[in-house]
């Protein structure tokens, strides 16, 4: 099976400094894929290198079969790719309709209003503030409209950074429960980036695990909760 997407010895610099040193990642279709690591390990530079911005130095990122390592990233995001960057960029002074409608931009009204329902109906809380302005939505509200707003382009792969970062636990799980669900129901595929470990490596079918711009250790969602220097880096010491 050839992967959906997949990072092949990719390198990323900031200037002088080297942020991803040789990565290799596959996501392949259907799958939910965690890559998880700590505070500046480079999980962000990776989700952005994937949208062509920074652009990989070295290195081969195919989607679907097709080299997209040096195309634009308008052209990239236009693959059926959606990316929910970390710190939920929603519009705070537009209401929740119409930071979703932004996501469906160029699609068909008949279809964006049909997809709109398939957000609703995976978050419930987002139907009844949808005439709320974004900015005066909780933390978990706006994780959710972040969300929402991706799906609103109906990708076929979602990219999602840090849905977790700074919201109670009791949120996440919801957040974790709807892209399972998601998942299991529309088969979307899943590259998802987290610090929180032990909440992504549950949800995930796979992870990777990135220190220091560098992949250390790959293995199913269960086996890498089950590692002992996962657990005291990642799960026990902290997050
Ligand atoms: N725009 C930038 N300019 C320079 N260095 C950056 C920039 N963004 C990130 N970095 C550096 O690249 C490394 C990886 O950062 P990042 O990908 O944001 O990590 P993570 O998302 O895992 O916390 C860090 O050392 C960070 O300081
Ligand atoms: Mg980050």
């Amino acid at each position: 099976m050839t992967a959906l997407l997949s990072l092949a010895g990719v390198t990323a610099y900031y200037g002088a400094i080297q942020a991803l040193k040789g990565v290799d990642v596959e996501v392949n279709e259907g799958e939910i894929v965690t890559l998880i690591g700590a505070n500046g390990a480079g999980k962000s530079t990776l989700m952005m290198t994937i949208c062509g911005s920074p652009r990989a130095r070295d290195g081969r990122i195919t989607y679907d079969g097709q080299d997209i390592t040096q195309l634009p990233t308008h052209l990239i995001m236009r693959r059926d790719i959606a990316q929910s960057p970390e710190g939920r960029r929603i519009f705070p002074r537009m209401s929740v309709y119409e930071n979703l409608l932004m996501g469906a931009h160029g699609r068909p009204a008949a279809e964006a209003s049909e997809t709109m329902e398939q957000v609703f109906g995976l978050f419930p809380r987002l139907r009844e503030r949808r005439l709320q302005r974004g900015g005066t939505l909780s933390g978990g509200e706006q994780q959710m409209l972040a969300i929402g707003r991706a799906l609103m382009s109906r990708p076929r792969l979602l990219l999602l950074d840090e849905p977790s970062l700074g919201l109670a636990p009791l949120v996440v799980r919801q957040i974790f429960g709807a892209i399972r669900e998601l998942n299991r129901t529309t088969g979307l595929t899943v590259l998802l980036v987290e610090q929180n470990a032990f909440q992504a490596l549950r949800l995930a079918h796979r992870g990777y695990v990135l220190v220091n711009g560098a992949i250390t250790m790959a293995g199913t969602g269960a086996d890498l909760l089950a590692r002992p220097e996962i657990r005291a880096a990642y799960l026990e010491g902290g997050h």
